[in-house]
């Protein structure tokens, strides 16, 4: 009986056993499927069967395991290495996708509001010119057209001074002035050698035609145009650090190994299964140590350019400066046309002119001298406004700063893709279904001499470094000749500050430019530096239109100040 019924079972398990094997067991399904619908490949690369492929390279070794049979051919294996491939990259620019895009909208806003800007002082300059001083199109169009393009070309390249360029302005519009503004009523007829006179000499007239309001333009022209100049400057570089990230060549031993994390469990029919955290951490740290060698000068990088104040301080507003310049403009000519009795008496000696030469007036010239065009004071009537924009940026670029440092932990800790218990037996331990073992890796174990570097990385920290250096010693500058600066450098008196704004004080590690092969060579002593994001106007102004809806003025600035105090804890920490 036993006998029988212990027969008729193993029959039973040899027969079940032979038509599994021959009808499912063996079949490469899962993986076919997943290699069609994410597109790895042409899924006719995977075996229908378990099958042994000698040649194998990556996911394991054919030849000492000649008997193992997996759903991996040599064909699908390297369709696996490029889905690895760009599984990296993906993962790298998704994490630096958002503060690109952020950064190249601001700068395209801040050029456009800019460009706008400019136009529309260009066309109240013309239309001050021209309704209040009677001074015709065909006499002012070039001298102002001249002006507004010579301020244009200052923020595509350094080598224009608006210093000379407001002078030359007024040297030009001088002759005009003169001719339609004198007391008498008069138009007077210059010649064209007197008119040239007149302008070679303007600026040796006493007392100065114009005022000092000139001296006041071409000041806070330079000044403000400057600021905002570097500051987009710096963003740009900071989007081009980005691009070459995003861009970096990885070496081939490190897409293998990505493979393995990712794709290897394939060839033994695992498709759901997620790869441990660990195996995860040691793969990424070893793929992206080089990104690491940005770090310390990108971080520097960021502390300085949240000191940048782009533009957007109270005294010097980019923003107030442009809309305030044809009010300005037509000041100084008030101020001229006050006093044209004198500076006609001493324009006369110097450039020949007689009483002859005044012609009775077409029309009269002074009779609306007391009325004013309305000259919009009011800094943001234009929409969009730039001041909120860039507290956003900086705030972005402050949550960035550890970007390079923590990409891999960054990339692994995402639960969905990466089984985040330590003690977990049913991750992708990288041989199998297991517990990981191994002993995980630390990024500041790898030396720089470890790491296969991209050259264009080196090329990138040392332009990190060399920019954050002319920006500190430009505000340093700054900062010296400038009376209420809202930043301070080096106060370190800590705290909250008296602008109401937060000071950050980095801590030691962070100046002294340890990281991994760094040479700053800066030789900067390590002293605190007080980063205020200064509280400007913008926070009592009326609700914008264009605002995106999350963005109002008060919560830009608790989301800033949680933004440092984040900061200041992963600084002390
Ligand atoms: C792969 O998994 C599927 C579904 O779990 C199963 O039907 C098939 O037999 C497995 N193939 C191999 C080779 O293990
Ligand atoms: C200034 O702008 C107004 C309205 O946009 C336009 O009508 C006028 O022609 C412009 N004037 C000049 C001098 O560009
Ligand atoms: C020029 O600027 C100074 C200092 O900013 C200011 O006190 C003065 O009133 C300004 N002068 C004119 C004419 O705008
Ligand atoms: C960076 O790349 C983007 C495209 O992703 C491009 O629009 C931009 O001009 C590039 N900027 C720099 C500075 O290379
Ligand atoms: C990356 O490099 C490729 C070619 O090497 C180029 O086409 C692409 O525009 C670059 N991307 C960025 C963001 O620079
Ligand atoms: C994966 O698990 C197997 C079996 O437990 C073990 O032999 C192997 O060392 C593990 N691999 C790693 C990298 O932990
Ligand atoms: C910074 O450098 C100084 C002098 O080189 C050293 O005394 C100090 O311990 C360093 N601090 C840190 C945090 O590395």
């Amino acid at each position: 009986m036993d006998y029988k019924i212990n027969f008729q079972y193993l029959c039973c398990v040899l027969l079940f056993g032979f038509l599994d094997s021959i009808l499912a067991e063996k079949n490469c399904n899962p993986v076919r499927t997943e290699f069609h619908n994410r597109k790895i490949g042409p899924p006719d690369l995977v075996p229908n069967f378990a099958i042994h492929d000698n040649e194998i390279k990556i996911c394991f070794d054919p030849l000492r395991d000649p008997t193992r049979l997996s759903c991996c051919s040599k064909a699908s294996e390297q369709q696996y290495v490029i889905a690895a491939k760009k599984y990296l990259k993906d993962s790298v620019r998704s994490k630096t996708a958002f503060l690109k895009k952020s950064i190249l909208d601001h700068i395209s806003q801040f050029e456009e509001r800019l460009s706008s800007l400019i136009l529309l002082s260009e066309n109240k300059t013309s239309v001050t010119l021209e309704d209040l001083y009677k001074i015709p199109k065909s006499e002012y169009s070039q001298t102002v057209s001249e002006f507004f393009s010579q301020i244009r070309l200052f923020m595509k390249q350094k080598q224009v001074s608006l210093y000379a360029s407001v002078a030359t302005f007024y040297d030009n519009i001088f002759p005009s002035v003169l001719k339609y503004n004198l007391h008498s009523g008069k138009v007077l007829t210059l010649t064209p050698k007197q008119t040239s006179c007149l302008r070679k000499n303007r600026q040796d007239i006493v007392p100065v035609p114009f005022g000092k309001t000139q001296y006041n333009i071409s000041h806070s022209l330079q000044h403000t145009l400057s600021n905002v100049k570097s500051y987009i400057e710096v963003l740009s570089l900071v989007v081009e650090a980005i691009n070459l990230t995003d861009n970096a060549s990885v070496t081939e031993k490190c897409v293998h190994q990505v493979t393995q994390l990712q794709f290897c469990s394939r060839c033994q029919n695992e498709t759901t299964v997620l790869p441990c955290k660990g195996l995860c951490l040691n793969t990424m740290r070893r793929c992206l140590a080089q990104f690491s060698i940005l770090h310390q000068d990108w971080k520097k990088l960021m502390m300085s350019v949240v000191r940048l104040d782009g533009g957007q301080s109270d005294k010097y507003n980019v923003e107030a400066i442009l809309q305030q310049l044809s009010h300005d403009i037509d000041m100084s000519i008030k101020h001229a046309v006050r006093n044209i009795a004198v500076t006609y008496n001493t324009a006369k000696g110097l450039c020949d002119i007689s009483a002859a030469d005044t012609q009775i007036p077409i029309r009269t010239a002074s009779s609306e001298l007391g009325t004013q065009l309305k000259h919009n004071r009011n800094r943001r009537t234009m929409g969009g406004d730039l001041n909120d924009q860039v507290l956003q940026v900086k705030e972005q670029l402050l949550i960035s700063m550890n970007i390079f440092s923590t990409l891999s932990e960054d990339i692994c800790e995402q639960k969905l893709f990466y089984d985040q218990d330590p003690d977990s037996n049913t991750c992708w331990n990288g041989t199998l279904v297991g517990r990981f073992t191994g002993n995980i890796e630390h990024l500041k174990a790898f030396t720089t001499s470890e790491m296969d570097v991209d050259p264009q990385l080196i090329t990138m920290r040392d332009k990190l470094s060399l920019t954050r250096n002319t920006l500190d010693t430009e505000h340093q500058e700054y900062s010296m000749m400038s009376d209420s600066s809202i930043f301070k450098y080096g106060s370190g008196d800590g705290g909250i500050n008296d602008g109401g704004g937060i000071v950050l004080e980095t801590d030691d590690e962070d100046l002294n430019g340890s990281g991994s092969g760094s040479g700053d060579g800066s030789g900067q002593t390590p002293s605190p530096i007080d980063v205020t994001l200064a509280p400007t106007k913008s926070f009592n102004k009326p609700p914008n239109r264009n605002q995106r809806p999350e963005s109002s003025a008060s919560s830009v600035s608790v989301s800033m100040v949680m933004a440092i105090l984040t900061v200041i804890t992963t600084l002390i920490l």
